[in-house]
């Protein structure tokens, strides 16, 4: 790859004295923050191009995970159906993804998202295994919308426009496209789980 790609994936650099002097005020906004309870880093639009590569990549893990999950305890055909295509389309993109990292020579960069991200679906994750029949059913699919709908509005509204290079950017486009049709799936997929719970009634 050349140097030139490389650092069209990187935010400019500064000089060490700036660099230092950042960190410096970045300690003590750290102290401050913690003494408030608010510790906040870093927000989604400061991340660089390699860090946004890491979120999406964890982001897709996850959705494979929950869809692990629902094909282990879930017995609705619909649901077994919705998560078999989660796991192929989240690792479809993915392996996109590594393969043009890999071309780029460069590598995905963990960051303070991908780790809230993950830290969360953990929780989620305990939470579900805990519950059974359709009471799994309606949550795996209310978490699936929640989620695709988080996850695109990030992409569509954060990332896209922050993206400096071009090819990173066409594959989070064609992405996003394949992920608004999962967001469409799941909001059905809610909307029958509720039909049937009502006509159990
Ligand atoms: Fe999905």
């Amino acid at each position: 790859m050349s140097i030139v790609k490389l650092q069209s994936l990187r935010k400019p650099l500064i000089t060490l004295s700036g660099a230092a002097v950042i960190a410096a005020a970045a300690a003590v906004l750290l102290m401050v923050s913690a003494t408030l309870g608010t510790v906040r880093a870093q927000s989604a639009g400061d991340l660089n191009d390699l860090e946004i590569a890491h979120v999406a990549y964890t982001a897709d893990l996850i959705d494979i995970r929950y869809a692990h999950l629902a094909l282990s305890k879930s017995k609705n055909p619909a649901v077994h159906a919705f998560a078999q295509t989660m796991i192929r389309d989240h690792s479809a993109v993915n392996d996109k993804a590594l393969a043009l990292l890999k071309m780029l020579n460069a590598s995905a960069q963990d960051n303070f998202l991908s780790r809230q991200l993950n830290a969360q679906a953990d929780q989620l994750v305990d939470v579900m295994s805990h519950l059974h029949g359709e009471e799994f059913d309606r949550r795996y699919a209310a978490n699936e919308l929640a989620y695709h709908k988080a996850v695109n509005g990030l992409v569509g509204g954060t990332f896209i426009p922050n993206i400096q290079n071009p090819e990173v950017k066409a594959l989070f486009e064609q992405a996003l496209v394949i992920f608004k049709v999962h967001e469409k799936h799941a909001a059905k997929m809610v909307a029958s789980l509720k039909k049937v719970a009502s006509l159990g009634r």
